[in-house]
């Protein structure tokens, strides 16, 4: 069986993310692991915070904390959200750690002994009041081409050009505010792209043939318009080092890589995070995922659209350069945006829902399964809390938590707590197996796609049969006149429940966990069954609980959201943003 690599693109550290930030890189990435896990894959899920950089300075001086402190509380704030959305991570690290700063300094200096950086000499804004340079968002003007007045130095957020610092007028310290500013000529190392150019087409056609459109599209434009050589350090405090062995001067004026560089790096750094972590009697080897592992290893990365050209295109070139044998990304799974009523989910506006304050209204399986069936994979798809409200009673409330409810309190009360005998399986339970079989090879289907819209309605289909084949049989009808036949409905009813516990549990962990206990107590992550679910054409799923196995009443699996908490929840995070 393959291994899978999975990452996620790392998350900024600098504050909380959103609903967004969430479905589009994390979120699926858990889903996709845990469904692999089930079916007895080895897996290893890596993610991290992406630490380094202007914008972690200039957050870290707003919160009064030296910057090394403000990552610390950041990451840990940030694991505490993750954890409670239940992703579950092999492990979750920092591009900030030892083990990042060692293998980024190594692959730049492999990248030197090939030829591909070269040290420059660049323009750049020095500021006279605040004694530094004024690297990207250390400096803001006026923007060139649109007249946007708080641009930034290296990109305009109204017109969204990629700017450089010197391209801005009446530029001034986005730290002092001060314009007493020259441009001074200092030495940067630019990894020289143009050079690989070739190499990178030839990995995106090759690879990239796989990739889904909006991957892959994006991927061919970058590399139609040309891959231009570009400055991979920064004159800032808090960075990987340029190591002094490979560049004396540039690393006595303190000298760091530019956070682009070092951060998808960072998926190999916490991978070594993970090895070097392991307890005792546990083997754990970072390079049996990453080096020298082409063909064992499946690398999947899931991410935002806005970071495809750094892993589709920059990340491969930076490999590919090093003239060693680094795994490179086998799948690019790209997201669109999710959007707040149409707009903007804006963190520096504080519109939309962050995943904190998600956790602080409900638990996570109504958000993991609400953003899941809401992906925004083919096209952008838009928030609302009506939308929420109205799939959580639906889907969640109506047709999964109140079917395992219905069927587990009536079977209680006619024939106490066993799993009732009844007759042997009919013509109905044929029908239902059959159709169970259909949804449980197409829900397998779309997850192998990795299309998890489709695989969440493929899974909520699963529930409705449920709900479907009891209407149909009616067992609070067949008890008047035949006992047999409503323990039979019953019996096979839970069935559908253990089978439930099972193929949900990607999307709704804890809840399928529920599930699982209701049949006694669980150890460890659920497993498929042996030999699978479907065989010889029928559901074999539908006998795995037999008569006579003892089961409990679990609490209302979800709550339904009322017009009242509508009405609290637009309150409080605003309903429609203004015209975007
Ligand atoms: N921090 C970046 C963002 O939030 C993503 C970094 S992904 C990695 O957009 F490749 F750099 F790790
Ligand atoms: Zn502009």
């Amino acid at each position: 069986m393959a291994r899978h690599l999975i990452t996620s693109a790392l998350p900024y550290i600098n504050g909380i993310k959103h609903l967004g930030n969430m479905v589009g890189s994390m979120l699926p990435a858990d889903v996709y692991a845990r469904y692999l896990r089930q079916r007895g894959h080895d897996v290893l899920y890596i993610c991290a915070t992406d630490e380094h950089g202007t914008p972690a300075e200039l957050a870290a001086k707003a919160a009064g904390l030296p910057v090394a402190e403000y990552c610390a509380r950041q990451h840990d704030a940030q694991k505490a959200v993750y954890d409670g959305f239940d992703l579950a991570f092999d492990y979750f690290g920092r591009t900030s750690s030892r083990q990042n700063i060692e293998v980024t300094q190594h692959i730049a200096r492999r990248l030197k002994e090939n030829g591909f950086i070269e040290e420059r000499t660049t323009r750049q804004v020095y500021s006279l009041t605040d004694g530094r340079f004024l690297p990207d968002r250390y400096i803001v003007g006026t923007c060139p081409y649109c007249g946007y007045e708080a641009a930034r130095g290296d990109q305009c957020e109204n017109c969204t050009r990629v700017l450089d610092p010197t391209d801005l007028l009446n530029a001034r310290s986005a730290v002092s505010g001060s314009t007493d500013l020259e441009v001074r000529e200092t030495k940067h190392l630019f990894l020289l792209q143009s050079k690989l150019e070739r190499e990178v087409e030839a990995f995106v056609e090759a690879t990239g043939a796989k990739w889904p459109t909006l991957a892959s599209s994006i991927a061919r434009k970058w590399l139609t318009e040309g891959l231009h050589d570009r400055a991979i350090t920064r004159d800032l405090e808090w960075g990987v080092p340029v190591p002094a062995d490979a560049w004396p001067d540039l690393a006595a004026e303190g000298k760091v890589f530019y956070v682009w560089f070092d951060a998808p790096i960072g998926y190999i750094g916490a991978t070594k995070e993970w090895s070097d972590a392991a307890g005792e009697g546990e083997e754990r080897d970072w390079r049996s995922w990453w080096f020298d592992v082409d063909t064992d290893v499946r690398y999947t990365e899931f991410m935002a659209k806005d970071n495809v050209p750094f892993h589709t295109v920059m990340f491969p070139a930076t490999l590919l350069g090093t003239r060693e044998p680094w795994k490179k990304v086998d799948y690019v799974k790209a997201f669109n945006w999710l959007t707040y009523y149409g707009g903007k989910f804006s963190t520096s506006q504080n519109r939309g829902v962050f995943t904190d304050a998600a956790l602080e209204l409900l638990p996570a399986d109504y958000w993991r399964y609400f953003l899941m069936a809401s992906a925004p994979e083919s096209d952008d798809a838009s928030f609302s809390w009506e939308l929420f409200a109205s799939v959580v009673n639906k889907d969640l409330a109506d047709t999964l938590g109140n079917f395992v409810n219905r069927v587990l309190s009536f079977s209680r009360k006619r024939f106490g707590d066993e799993v009732p005998a009844g007759h042997e399986a009919g013509e109905a339970e044929r029908r239902l197996g059959e159709e169970i079989a259909r949804l449980l090879a197409e829900y397998e289907e779309h997850m192998e796609a990795l299309q998890f819209r489709k695989a969440a309605f493929a899974l909520r289909a699963l529930w409705s049969a449920g709900n479907s084949y009891l209407e149909e049989k009616a067992p609070w009808l067949e008890i008047r006149t035949d006992q047999d036949a409503a323990a039979l409905t019953l019996r096979t009813a839970m069935n559908l429940i253990a089978l439930y516990a099972v193929v949900s549990e990607p999307f709704v962990p804890s809840t399928a966990r529920a599930m699982r206990e209701v049949f006694g107590p669980v150890d460890g992550a659920p497993a498929l069954p042996e030999g699978g679910w479907v065989g010889a054409g029928r559901a074999r799923a539908l006998d795995a609980v037999p008569a006579g196995t003892g089961f409990t009443v679990p609490p209302v699996l979800f709550t339904k959201i009322t017009e009242d908490d509508l009405a609290a929840f637009r309150e409080r995070f605003g309903g429609e943003p203004e015209a975007a």
